[in-house]
């Protein structure tokens, strides 16, 4: 079918990046290969978020900016997916009349019918009927994925657990499981082509198969573990209303299993929790987070807090700083609360006035920023173990003063300790062809310096002692 161009633009969470894997990889046996290059897409995907009033701008906005590309080249179609997709639907066409695909979030699998009826037809098409369960061909595990050394691996889609603020049951869908077996092949697929770590991805990992009968989260956990090559086990996220006792033991029973949860609290106000249907009292929770500390010292623990909830009164927020200060996080994601349509806290009273929930928002992360500095900076004089997954980003000298520059040319790598932080290295006088022995191996660092949201250290074992030792 010769060669065309596809440019994906993906935003939202980690849902999205791997549903933006498969659309690649459904399009590919139609001649499509990916671009960076707006102006050379024949196709352009935008697969969007919907999670919060900003992300949707975001998604309209980068929308907006292809009316003149597809004026000069009217053969371009132009496609709409992911959340907002789904949320808005066949509106998207009126309102974006150069727009020639909208596909909500369970439409993926027919995308290449789809192009290939809007290419020979010039037509525009609707397509984000919901299913209530996952069929076998959602998800197209025989097609690889790009070899890149982390990877996310969808096990479950959809989400019932109604939080009051969120969009996600109704942009997603009914909860439902993939059976073990072909999240299996996958992951084997993947180790196959070099990937050495795996995130399960689920809304509520916790009630994995409990609707569909498959087996419990921890036993699917056991059999990743089991999978000759694979390195590293994360996954995201876990519910703290269902983290259950065998979830907690696993962590120190499966030696891939990274020691990393992120366990989003979203408020420290009971009236508050209550109030966001989260089914969890603040003492629960950390009753939760105290047992996981007593099995395994060492683990991170990481939360996402919504500031700013109608009705969140000051006291209830200083709740939520002191929850901060109690658990003393690794790392946190703070947001704005944000109405979104039809959801249930759309319609409470006593909305909080946005200058109030700025202030809020500020408050949150200024604590945090403190905790996350000494969690890092008591890293500084151990050694820990990175799965290196490519060069840094920064390029080949740090910004900050002090470090590597003065050593002279180098290049440097980035990576990723077990607890999730990121550790950049470099190593002295070496060359590009140093990148590919290092990148997908897990070596030893020592750690010099905490930065604020990573380190910085140097290596202390060679690539093949870590071979070796099968990490
Ligand atoms: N399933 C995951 C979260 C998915 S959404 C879980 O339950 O933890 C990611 C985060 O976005 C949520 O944890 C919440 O903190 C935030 N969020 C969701 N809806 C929001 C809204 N309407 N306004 C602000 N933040 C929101
Ligand atoms: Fe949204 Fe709650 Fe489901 Fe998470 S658990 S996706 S916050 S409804
Ligand atoms: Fe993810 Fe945003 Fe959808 S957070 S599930 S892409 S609404």
């Amino acid at each position: 079918m010769g060669s065309k161009k596809l440019f994906i633009n993906t935003m939202g969470c980690q849902m999205n990046v791997y549903d933006s894997g498969q659309i690649q990889r459904l399009l590919a046996p139609l001649g499509f290969s990916v671009t960076d290059r707006l102006e050379e897409a024949d196709l352009i995907i935008v697969n969007t978020c919907a999670i919060r009033a900003k992300a949707e701008q975001k998604a309209f906005s980068f929308l907006g900016r292809l009316a003149p590309l597809k004026e000069r080249k009217p053969e371009l179609i132009i496609g709409i997916g992911g959340c907002v997709a789904q949320q808005e639907g066949r509106q998207i066409l009126s309102r974006m009349p150069y727009v020639d695909l909208v596909f909500g979030t369970q439409a993926i699998r027919r995308l290449p019918q789809t192009i290939q009826r809007i290419t020979a037809k010039r037509c525009r098409v609707v397509d984000v009927e919901m299913e209530t369960t996952v069929s076998p061909d959602d998800f197209s595990t025989d097609i690889p994925h790009m070899s890149e050394i982390c990877e996310y691996v969808t096990i479950m889609r959809g989400c019932d657990n109604y939080c009051t603020y969120c969009v996600v049951p109704y942009v997603r869908g009914r909860e439902s499981s993939r059976p073990p077996e072909e999240i299996l092949t996958e992951i084997r697929g993947l180790v196959a082509n070099g990937v050495r770590e795996v995130t399960l991805l689920g809304q509520n990992v916790n009630s994995y198969g409990q609707k569909e009968g498959l087996c419990r989260f921890d036993q699917l956990l056991a059999m990743v573990n089991g999978i000759d090559g694979l390195g590293r086990i994360r996954f995201t996220t876990s519910h703290p209303k269902d983290l259950s006792q065998e979830l907690m033991a696993a962590f120190n029973s499966l030696d891939k299993l990274c020691p990393h949860i992120h366990l989003p609290v979203q408020s420290g106000s009971d009236a508050v929790l209550k109030r966001m249907n989260r089914r969890y009292t603040r003492d629960q929770y950390l009753e939760k987070v105290e047992r996981l500390r007593r099995l395994l010292p060492s683990i991170a623990i990481t939360s996402d807090i919504i500031v700013g909830f109608p009705g969140e009164t000051e006291s209830d927020f200083q709740l939520t700083l002191d929850l901060i200060r109690q658990v003393q996080y690794d790392g946190l994601f703070a947001f704005i609360y944000s109405d979104r349509p039809n959801v249930p806290a759309a319609h409470f009273d006593h909305k909080i006035a946005e200058a109030e929930k700025k202030e809020r928002l500020q408050a949150v992360l200024a604590l945090q920023d403190g905790f996350t500095a000494q969690k890092n900076q008591a890293l500084v004089g151990t050694v820990q173990k990175v799965l290196v997954d490519g060069l840094g980003k920064t390029g080949p000298h740090h910004p900050e003063e002090g470090m590597p520059d003065d050593r002279g040319a180098v290049d440097h790598w980035a990576g990723r300790t077990g607890t999730n932080k990121i550790v950049h290295f470099a190593s002295a006088g070496s060359t590009g062809g140093l990148n590919e022995r290092l990148t997908g191996h897990t070596l030893a660092i020592m750690i010099e310096k905490a930065m604020s949201h990573s380190l910085w250290g140097h290596i202390i074992s060679s690539p093949a002692e870590s071979v070796a030792k099968g990490e």
